[in-house]
């Protein structure tokens, strides 16, 4: 069905040469998308997400063709994801250490190309072999597409959040298990 798929993952310093690609199909998937979906954020967005630690991008081309990406990191213990985040949540919910959480920040799919898996096997290939406990990521509660797409894929909505950037939105907050792994402390 995918055939040509080519998936691949890149660090940041791979990732260097794409980011005009990577920005014309962010513009192509939001060109409905108002102030906040602007091209001049949209760079500022990737330029400060891809300095973080453990920065991941994984594209999906056929042929040569950008079809989709998806990216994240590692929340460090400092982080600023989860201000603008709506009580009552579970003690601890926000409590991070670098080792705890995967934030996915972007997924898209080019339109011509969706409804064939590859948002899955994107997000699949992100979060294989990942060592965080958990991962999240914020989706508009009206992305109908979004929204059944990662409760298909075993996310839970946890509470919402609106950030603090101008024009954000406000998002429900999703979380997955990633890793069985048992972590120990040390004593
Ligand atoms: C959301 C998005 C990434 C899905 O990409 P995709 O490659 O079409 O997704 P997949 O083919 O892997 O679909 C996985 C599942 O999602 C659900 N889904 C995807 N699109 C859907 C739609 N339009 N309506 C209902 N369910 C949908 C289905 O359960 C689907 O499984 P199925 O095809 O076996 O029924 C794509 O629609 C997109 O780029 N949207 C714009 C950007 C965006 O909203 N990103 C997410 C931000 S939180």
């Amino acid at each position: 069905m995918n055939e040509g798929l080519e998936l691949r993952h890149h660090t940041a310093e791979e990732a260097a040469g794409l980011i005009d690609r990577l920005v014309e199909l962010y513009l192509t998937v939001y060109a409905n998308g108002g102030e906040f979906h602007s091209e001049d954020r949209y760079r500022r967005q990737l330029a400060g997400h891809m300095q973080r630690d453990g920065w991941d991008l994984v594209t999906a081309t056929v042929g040569g063709e950008l079809v989709g990406y998806i990216y994240g990191f590692p929340l460090p213990a400092e982080t600023r994801w989860w201000g603008g985040i709506q009580e009552p949540i579970p003690a601890g919910f926000t409590d991070e250490d670098g080792k705890r959480t995967f934030a996915i920040s972007e997924l898209m799919v080019a339109p011509g190309w969706r409804r064939r898996g590859i948002a899955k096997s994107l997000h699949d290939e992100l979060l294989a072999g990942r060592t965080e406990d958990r991962a999240t990521l914020l989706a508009e509660p009206d992305n109908t597409a979004a929204q059944a797409a990662y409760r298909s894929w075993g996310w839970q909505k946890i509470t919402m959040l609106r950030p603090g950037w101008d024009h954000a939105p406000t998002y429900d907050v999703m979380v997955k298990q990633v890793s069985q792994t048992v972590r120990v402390d040390p004593l």
